[in-house]
């Protein structure tokens, strides 16, 4: 190298599926070797373990798996009967599965703001919003951190509409020491591979309900029922059924979940020791419940340019994610229910101005301290 080259500067991905799989490989591997010397691969004696011990480490009595977390929420809205005609309130900070699983069932998706410290649903918009259409609500434990579950069931209770928990991002997160998804509302969880736990692609929908239960287990085994007749179909149902060998891998993480949630805890706790006093960085929210660990994100101050810091990371090989995305200002959401700029003000504020830093569970120091660095380094230049 002549003496005004420079060395490329590392590239640290934004997630590392590989790594995470790293710690688990015995696991994996012999459960997949055990379902394909078992020769079934779905509906299986792997799916039903895996749904029955899911569905306890939640503290839910039934677990149904299915293929994706968008599958689940589909068949968790519409076992509630939601259809059109119906209006179904979130919030716009989500991951765009959830707004396109509301809209399948042919509702109205009423959108509204988040509280600015845990960009979590507020409650009080909540009520604001019901009319005598409302027909579900359905809070995300964005992030990791739970919503304020107590308020917003306590307002759906008044109303007499069910709450549908997206627990997506949230699996080990708590309120009250009490696993989300387990203060009786069904609850939805994604297996994508960014997420806790993962089978690739995958999703679980959990309740203590014994008929809501019985009837997303036929919903997504195309309306049949649990008799073993394939081919009589009881209602119009759909095939999102979860295959044995993502079961297989679900209960090889499950086991070693602890284990996980922890390195995750571990990695963010070096990097807010690393980045604790940068000026114009807020650190994720720290509140009185426990969050799971999904992503890392930092908050940048108002009248920073949140793309020029990504931009100055990407210079120095930290890649990041402009995390989340306002969903209400999507071509389609506009298009469709007329949202527009200025309708969800703390959503758009903490949606342009969060960053999502490179996590995953053998994220090393040295890169923690890299990452750390480059944005002290790109804050000072801009
Ligand atoms: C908040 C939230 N809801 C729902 C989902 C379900 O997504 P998928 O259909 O990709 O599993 C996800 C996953 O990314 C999510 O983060």
């Amino acid at each position: 190298m002549s003496g005004t080259e420079t060395a490329a500067p590392p590239v640290i991905v934004a997630h590392d599926l590989v790594a995470q799989y790293e710690s688990i490989e015995a696991e994996v591997t012999a459960a997949m070797r055990a379902v394909l010397a078992g020769g079934e691969f779905e509906r299986g004696p792997e799916l039903w373990r895996f749904e029955e011990e899911f569905a306890g480490a939640c503290g839910a009595t039934h677990g149904i798996g299915v293929g994706t977390g968008h599958a689940a929420l589909f068949v968790a809205l519409r076992a509630l009967g939601i259809g059109a005609g119906d209006e179904v309130i979130t919030v716009a900070n989500t991951d765009i599965s959830t707004c396109s699983a509301i809209g399948q069932t042919g509702a109205a998706i009423v959108f509204v703001d988040v509280d600015e410290a845990t960009f979590t649903i507020d409650p009080a918009a909540v009520e604001a919003a019901i009319t005598p259409r409302t027909r579900a609500i359905v809070p995300i434990h964005i992030f990791g951190y739970p919503c304020d579950i107590e308020a917003v069931s306590r307002v759906a209770a008044e109303h007499g509409v069910p709450v549908v928990e997206d627990a997506c991002e949230a699996l080990g997160c708590s309120v009250d020491g009490r696993a989300v998804g387990s203060h009786g509302n069904p609850a939805v969880y994604g297996f994508y591979p960014n997420k806790q736990l993962t089978t690739g692609e995958g999703g679980m929908v959990t309740t203590d309900d014994e008929d809501v239960a019985a009837d997303m287990r036929s919903l997504v085994n195309q309306g049949r029922s649990d008799n073993g007749d394939w081919l009589v179909h009881q209602r119009v149902g759909f095939n999102y059924r979860m295959d044995e060998m993502s079961a297989a891998l679900g209960i090889a993480q499950l086991e070693k979940l602890d284990t996980l949630l922890e390195a995750r805890r571990r990695v963010a706790e070096r990097y807010d020791e690393a980045l604790t006093g940068i000026d114009g960085v807020e650190l994720p929210y720290r509140g009185p419940e426990a969050r799971s660990w999904f992503i890392y994100y930092v908050r940048l101050a108002e009248g920073i340019d949140r793309d020029a810091v990504a931009a100055g990371l990407a210079d120095r090989g930290v890649a990041t994610r402009p995390y989340l995305p306002a969903i209400h200002l999507q071509p389609p959401y506009r298009a469709r229910f007329g949202y527009a700029e200025g309708m969800l003000p703390v959503t758009e504020r903490v949606s342009r101005s969060t960053l999502a830093l490179p996590f995953f569970v053998q994220l090393e120091d040295d890169d923690v301290a890299h990452v750390a660095a480059s944005l002290r380094e790109v804050l000072q230049e801009l």
